[in-house]
Order: C-alpha cells, then structure tokens, then sequence
C-alpha cells in the first residue's frame, strides 16, 4: 500500500473506462482466453498478490518518466502490484484485468482503487484524458489475434495527455527461435506468449504513434528475457 493509505482519487466522476464494441479483428482467440485461465489459477493469483516487487527496469521507468501526480490506467493490472509498490506517487489510479479472480485480489488489497473487470482492447477512454497508460509484466504479449496489439496501443496513444507515458514490457526473442506466438510452460500450464526483436517492439510502438525514450533488457535469472519501453505520445 502507497504511503498515502490508498487514498487515491478518482479519474472520472463516474468510472473511467466503459466497456466499448470490439471490431471483428478485435475479438480475442482461444489462446488468449486459456492465458487469462491460467492466471486465473488460486496459486497464480496468490502469488501475484503476494509479489511486492518491481525490477530494475520497472523501478527506472518509474522513477525517471511517471509525471507528478499522475492518472494512471494500469492495464492488465493483475493484482495491484503496480499500487502495491508505487501507489504513493499516483495522483490516481484506475486498474482493468480481464480476470475476475486477479481483480478481487486487486479490491481486496486497496479498496479505494477503482478497478474493473474488462476485455482491455474493447475499452472506451477519453481522449487525453490519462498521463500515464501501464502495460507491465508483458500483458500486451498474450493479446491474440496480432492486431490486438496495435488496437490496445493505439487506445493507449490516444488516451494520453500531452506529458502522458506509456510503460511497455514484451518478451524478447530466444537464440533459434522466430517472431510470433510461441507456447511455452507457465506453472505447468502451456500459455501462447508473443516474442519478437527489440528493434521490431519499438517499431510496433512507434507505429501507434509513441517516440520510444526508454528501453531497457528485463531478466528471469540470467536470461533478458523481456525489454521495458517508455514511450511518450508523438504529435
Ligand atoms: C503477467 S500478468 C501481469 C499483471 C500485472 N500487470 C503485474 O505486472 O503484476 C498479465 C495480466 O494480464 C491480464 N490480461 C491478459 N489479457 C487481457 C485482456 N485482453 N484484458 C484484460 N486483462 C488481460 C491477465 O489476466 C493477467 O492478470
């Protein structure tokens, strides 16, 4: 809990996201659907509320980019972990999860939070009406069919104020492998998590119209197994 007690206000009178229509392209594939079940899992969801912690990267993105007294929209936001470790430096704070189990958690543990459960690429935001969109953990990496990506950030892009931020994380790359979906072990259960080049990230970012300011290798043991990116909204 933030030194402020949980405190936070508000972003919008009422709630700040609604749940908008999502595009055809913009429906969510069986894969995506058995990832939000997997971290759905009593002992995933434990852990991650339990968690407490960021890494280096998480903790310079942070420290160096978030503007003073931020609205923040944490997007994937699991199970607060972002309000557990940072909320005292948020002007305010609005968390969506596509799992009712995480977001529980997430209500359990800070009660004047607002959070929601929702599909994060079929949310309605007002235009520049946020200073800081988070991505953490690599949730836009089980975004699938590709295009959800590119739906997810270009929201990101146009909910941002002018000081706004976008703190991004995506898997990177291992030795042999190519860009796309690739199935992996998470906990005993095989999770479809998007991994690509550093290069290709930023371009994807940039594309939604963000200058990347910021990257950083993020590592699981020896391996940088993911990057951080900053990125402020191009005009
Ligand atoms: C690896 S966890 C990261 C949680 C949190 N961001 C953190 O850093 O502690 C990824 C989260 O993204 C959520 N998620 C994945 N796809 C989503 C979607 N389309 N809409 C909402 N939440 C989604 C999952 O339910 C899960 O809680």
């Amino acid at each position: 809990m933030g030194a402020n007690g949980g405190q936070f206000g508000r972003l919008h009178e009422g709630k700040i996201v609604t749940v908008g229509t999502r595009s055809l392209e913009g429906v969510p594939d069986a894969r995506e659907t058995a990832y939000i079940a997997a971290m759905s899992r009593a002992k995933i969801v434990s852990a991650y509320a339990q968690w407490g912690t960021t890494s280096e990267a998480e903790d310079f993105a942070i420290d160096r980019y978030l503007p003073d007294d931020a609205r923040v929209l944490d997007l994937g936001c699991g199970a607060g972990r972002m309000v557990d470790v940072f909320g005292d430096r948020f002007g305010s704070y609005s968390g969506v999860d596509g799992s009712p189990e995480m977001i529980a958690a997430a209500r359990s543990k800070h009660p004047a939070c607002e959070f929601e459960v929702a599909d994060i690429a079929g949310l309605t935001i007002a235009p520049a009406s946020v200073d800081a969109v988070l991505l953490m953990h690599n949730v836009i990496d089980s975004l699938c069919p590709f295009a959800r990506r590119g739906i997810v950030l270009e929201m990101a892009r146009a909910s941002l104020s002018p000081r706004g931020i976008l703190v991004c994380s995506s898997h990177l790359l291992h030795s042999g492998m190519s860009s796309g979906y690739i199935v992996e072990d998470y906990h005993g259960v095989e999770v479809s998590n998007y991994r690509s080049t550093a290069s290709e990230f930023c371009a994807e970012v940039e594309k939604a119209g963000f200058n990347v300011v910021f990257l950083m290798k993020d590592k699981r043991g020896s391996q940088a197994d993911w990057m951080y990116i900053v990125g402020t909204p191009r005009s």
